[in-house]
């Protein structure tokens, strides 16, 4: 596992942007993994801006969704799907042709969640999985004691998450959903290239658990450490328990 500290906020999502840029330079079709939460957002704008520049070129770029929460519907403007237009797609000049992502409102959960883990293999695997990491270790929605093996099924969130997620939702734990769709620990570990961005202090302890810490279910993330081409990137803050 690499790890690379960076300054702040700001130097990591340039680093991780510029990483980015490279892999569709040498491969225009490149599925790309993305993540939600506030972490990863300083990478879609530095990329945003390449883009804009000319100095990348995305029209061939696919994307690929990490999570889902289970229930809402896909219009909502918290459903991952929704927010990762706006987020990513958007200022990447990528259109929702180019997305995948699993059903967080079918009928039957378990055989959507099968689907996408079909999908993404299809579509030839992922390229480049960008994930940030939950205050107790979860990389997507894979909640601590997810087996590491895990492949894209239905979770129930903890209520620590709900807590961390509630900003969303105008701050109301209510309006939270319970359940979500996520890759599993092991489709995560099947991407090529894994870059587990985090930043600040409150992310500090699961930065030390995932890096120096056993590999063990109690912190998902530590599953890094079973991937050839992991590399993670912290500002000095979330660096500062190492
Ligand atoms: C959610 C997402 C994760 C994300 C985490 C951290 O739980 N499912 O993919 O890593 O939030 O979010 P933030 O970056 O806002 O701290």
């Amino acid at each position: 596992m690499e790890v690379v500290i960076v300054p702040d906020a700001a130097a990591g999502g340039e680093l991780v942007a510029n990483a980015l840029a490279r892999l569709v330079g040498h491969k225009p079709e490149a599925l790309l993994g993305v993540a939600t939460g506030s972490t990863p957002l300083p990478v879609y704008q530095a990329l945003g801006a390449k883009v804009r520049a000319g100095e990348v070129d995305t029209s061939r770029v696919r994307i690929a969704q990490l999570d889902e929460y289970v229930g809402l519907p896909a219009e909502h403007p918290e459903s991952y799907r929704s927010v990762l237009a706006r987020e990513v797609l958007k200022p990447l000049g990528i259109g929702m042709d180019a997305f995948m992502g699993p059903d967080g409102t079918a009928e039957d959960v378990q055989a959507a969640c099968e689907a996408y883990d079909a999908a993404l293999a299809a579509a030839g695997g992922v390229d480049l999985q960008l994930l940030g990491i939950g205050t107790d270790g979860h990389i997507g929605f894979n909640e601590p004691c997810s087996s590491l093996a895990s492949r894209t099924r239905i979770k129930t969130l903890t209520e620590q998450t709900r807590v961390d997620n509630a900003r969303f939702f105008d701050g109301d734990i209510a309006q939270v959903p319970h359940h979500v769709i996520t890759q599993g620990i092991g489709t995560i570990l099947e991407a090529r290239h894994l870059v587990l961005l985090a930043t600040g202090e409150g992310k500090a302890d699961a930065v030390a658990a995932t890096v120096e810490g056993p590999v063990a279910a109690v912190c998902p993330a530590s599953a890094l450490q079973l991937h050839p081409h992991a590399t993670v990137v912290v500002d000095e803050a979330a660096a500062s328990k190492l």
